[in-house]
């Protein structure tokens, strides 16, 4: 199994109740390592611009103010099947439908507000990662 690279958000909801070393111990726990963090505010513009895949879905307006409403910790992960096994551990979008065990089932509040982000394929973790970090901020 390769060893590769994803992107993953700790989200506001999540930030707000100090979450942030519960989530990282599930992500570490899976065996997946950080090798890049920083915690950010981003502005809506920033929100917007990271998603602006969605920007004609009905809900964008409620995603990125949501984004841009308080701290969120921005992180490379790195292991075996990195990005698949993130979004393992993350579980479903809408925590109505996620597994036992995965971190939207313990920690999110709502579809919205669902405490973590993963990048969905090699290519976007590419994007994702590149969007926020430079190459050098990221030490494996
Ligand atoms: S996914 O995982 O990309 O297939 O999920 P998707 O349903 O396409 O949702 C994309 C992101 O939009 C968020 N979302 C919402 N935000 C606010 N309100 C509503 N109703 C809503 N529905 C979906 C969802 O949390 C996904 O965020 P990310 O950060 O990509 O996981």
């Amino acid at each position: 199994m390769a060893i590769e690279r994803t992107f993953s958000m700790i989200k506001p909801d999540a930030t707000k109740r100090n979450l942030t070393g519960a989530i990282t111990a599930k992500l570490e726990e899976a065996g997946l390592s950080v090798v890049a963090s920083k915690r950010v505010w981003m502005s809506l513009r920033q929100a917007e611009a990271f998603y602006a895949v969605h920007k004609e879905r009905p809900f964008f307006g409620e995603l990125t103010e949501f984004m841009a409403s308080g701290p969120t910790v921005v992180q490379v992960l790195e292991g075996e099947n990195a990005v698949a096994k993130n979004r393992e551990v993350m579980g479903a979008t809408n925590p109505a439908d996620a597994a036992e065990g995965t971190i939207r089932k313990e920690f999110a509040l709502s579809i919205g507000e669902n405490s973590v982000h993963g990048s969905d394929a090699a290519e976007t973790a590419a994007e994702e990662m590149a969007f926020w970090f430079a190459g050098n901020e990221i030490v494996g």
